[in-house]
């Protein structure tokens, strides 16, 4: 079984093709799952909208909890951090990470970054070791194989990595160093760009995201051992 988690992060509710001025992000990871879902059926998928339901945003008591030993948290510290474990116990529970999240301001979106707060955690997602001198940092989530599909809508062009205005585009690189560092490596995305165009360059960049989702769930797909079947 390939354990899925799909987080949608538009601030934007429906999807793009459904409503009007719908999510193309949403739509592109929504497009993603049914898909996937339709070659394994069986395969669990557990679903946040960060969009509609943002993390809380670290604040001073949030790291008042994190930086207590954990058996010197008083209880009102071991709720602050309630819902970060709930985050973390979550990615490591996944195999398939499934990332809906437009460019804002040339990076993520806010309840996306407060979701990469709650999940990079000393002690849980990561390790800080300092008698390993200047490499304190030992990524934790390398138990199991985890990959992760990023799915963006851009109002602009040219941004996908290697393009001529990557460097506008910080979300997928952070995206790539916050879940490297914590031992998440295997990552893919495809990204509808030209929104806020319109028109045919927007069409012809909706319909080669779609192609590109499609083509990259049957990779996956085809990396991704059978499912066992259940005993008789
Ligand atoms: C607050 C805000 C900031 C944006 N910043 C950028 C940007 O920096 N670069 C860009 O190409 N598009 C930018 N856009 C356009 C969005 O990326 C585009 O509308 C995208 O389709 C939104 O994703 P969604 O369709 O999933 O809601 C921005 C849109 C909003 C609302």
């Amino acid at each position: 079984m390939t354990r899925l988690l799909h987080l949608d992060a538009s601030a934007r509710p429906g999807h793009h093709g459904v409503i009007a001025h719908g999510s193309h992000s949403r739509a592109l990871s929504h497009r993603f799952v049914t898909r996937w879902r339709a070659a394994r059926p069986d395969d669990p998928v557990r679903y946040r909208d960060l969009g509609a339901t943002p993390p809380q945003p670290v604040d001073h008591d949030w790291i008042r909890a994190e930086f207590t030993p954990r058996d010197r948290r008083d209880a009102q510290m071991v709720a602050r951090l309630a819902e970060s474990n709930a985050l973390v116990d979550e990615l490591i529970d996944s195999d398939l990470l499934v990332i809906g999240a437009p460019l804002y301001n040339f990076g993520m979106p806010v309840p996306l970054k407060a979701w990469i707060d709650g999940i990079v955690r000393i002690g849980r997602t990561v390790l800080f070791d300092p008698s390993r001198g200047d490499d304190p940092y030992v990524p934790l989530l390398t138990d199991k194989p985890r990959r992760v599909v990023v799915l963006s809508s851009r109002g602009g062009h040219g941004m996908d990595e290697g393009g001529p205005l990557a460097h506008m585009n910080h979300l997928e690189p952070h995206l790539r160093t916050a879940l490297g560092f914590i031992g998440i490596d295997d990552i893919h995305a495809v990204a509808v760009e030209h929104q806020e165009f319109g028109g045919e360059r927007l069409a012809a960049s909706v319909a080669a995201a779609n192609a590109g989702v499609d083509a990259l769930v049957d990779t996956l797909l085809a990396e991704t051992p059978a499912p066992v079947p259940a005993a008789a």
